[in-house]
């Protein structure tokens, strides 16, 4: 399996350098749902962004005249490229959090620590394992954010047209690191157990990181104290849809499997749906209203995010319910 898809995506990685003109009014302090403990659960994700962007950047230039294909580097070229766009945009929309009192510059300085101890510490062929295994986790992020746009409904479209070209552009090249780091060291055992070693401790920095920030977050914002929000944000993230509860075992546990690939989860359609719109309309925005058009007759849903005045036209009412 690992071999056959491996060449899957290679095409999809195109970096759009894109710049979004974000403000204190489209990104609100509690964006997402209204809900500040669902807000701070991303911003906690999203606070060492910009910062893990320019390191496995990094880390995957390191491993370039390693690489053996062709085609792995052209596209690990198209990754650095995407992924310094991306650090640049969350810049601005942390710096906008922050205005809102929120510190996503502090849990960004402790990212900036495990860095460059991971620097430090750890060879360039165990950091290329280690950019694998947080890019595993931004696909899975990607993954549930493009299955689940309802949980947008709230989030004005303008950051919301932003975050699905960062969706869309992660799982673009949600296989790159992986096939780095195997082009680079190999796929053998020793290949194996150095990725595997390098999920596990991923996941030992990014679970009580993440954590760590969202309760950091909640308590600066004085909203620990607020049972029915808390209650709220605890349905949509374990129960329905089940944001942090349903990837565990569908997305997680594969990538310990000898033979995994990113790839092995073809969500390609999903991607496609905003690309065709976006590649007509070169703007975001539309392409975010298409996809979530296209998102809604798939599931056989009516489209529920808000239509922004200036996208309705008089021959195609609105359809959201
Ligand atoms: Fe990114
Ligand atoms: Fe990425």
């Amino acid at each position: 399996m690992a071999v056959s898809s491996r060449k899957i995506g290679y095409d999809e990685v195109e970096h759009r350098d894109l710049h979004f003109e974000l403000s204190p009014d489209t990104v609100p302090r509690h964006w997402l749902g209204n809900n500040p403990w669902l807000t701070h659960w991303l911003n906690g994700i999203l606070a060492p962004v910009p910062e893990g962007e320019r390191w496995v950047m990094h880390s995957a230039r390191a491993q370039l005249d390693k690489l053996d294909d062709p085609s792995v580097r052209k596209a690990a070229i198209g990754f650095i490229r995407q992924e310094r766009t991306h650090a640049r945009e969350h810049d601005v929309m942390n710096d906008i959090v922050i205005g809102h009192g929120i510190p996503l510059d502090e849990a960004e300085k402790l990212f900036v620590r495990i860095r460059s101890l991971m620097e430090k510490h750890m060879s360039d062929d165990m950091q290329s394992a280690m950019g694998a295994a947080f890019e595993h986790f931004t696909a899975i992020i990607s993954s549930i954010m493009l299955r689940h746009p309802e949980i947008f409904d709230d989030t004005p479209p303008e950051l919301a047209a932003m975050l699905y070209w960062h969706f869309v552009e992660e799982t673009e090249h949600k296989s790159v690191s992986f096939d780095v780091f195997v082009d680079s060291v190999g796929g053998g055992a020793r290949g194996y157990v150095m990725r595997i070693s390098a999920m596990a401790l991923a996941t030992a920095i990014f679970v009580p990181m993440l954590h760590g920030n969202w309760l950091y977050f909640l308590w600066k914002d004085k909203q620990l104290l607020r049972p029915v929000k808390a209650a709220q944000a605890a349905w949509t993230l374990l129960v329905k849809p089940g944001l942090a509860r349903k990837p565990f075992i569908s997305e997680y546990l594969p990538f310990y499997k000898p033979s995994f690939h990113p790839w092995d989860e073809d969500n390609r359609d999903y991607i496609h749906a905003w690309k065709r719109a976006y590649n007509e309309s070169g703007d975001t925005l539309e392409a975010y209203y298409a996809y979530r058009e296209w998102h809604a007759r798939k599931h056989d849903r009516a489209n529920t995010a808000p239509w922004p005045v200036d996208l309705v036209r008089e021959d195609e009412p609105r359809s959201a319910a």
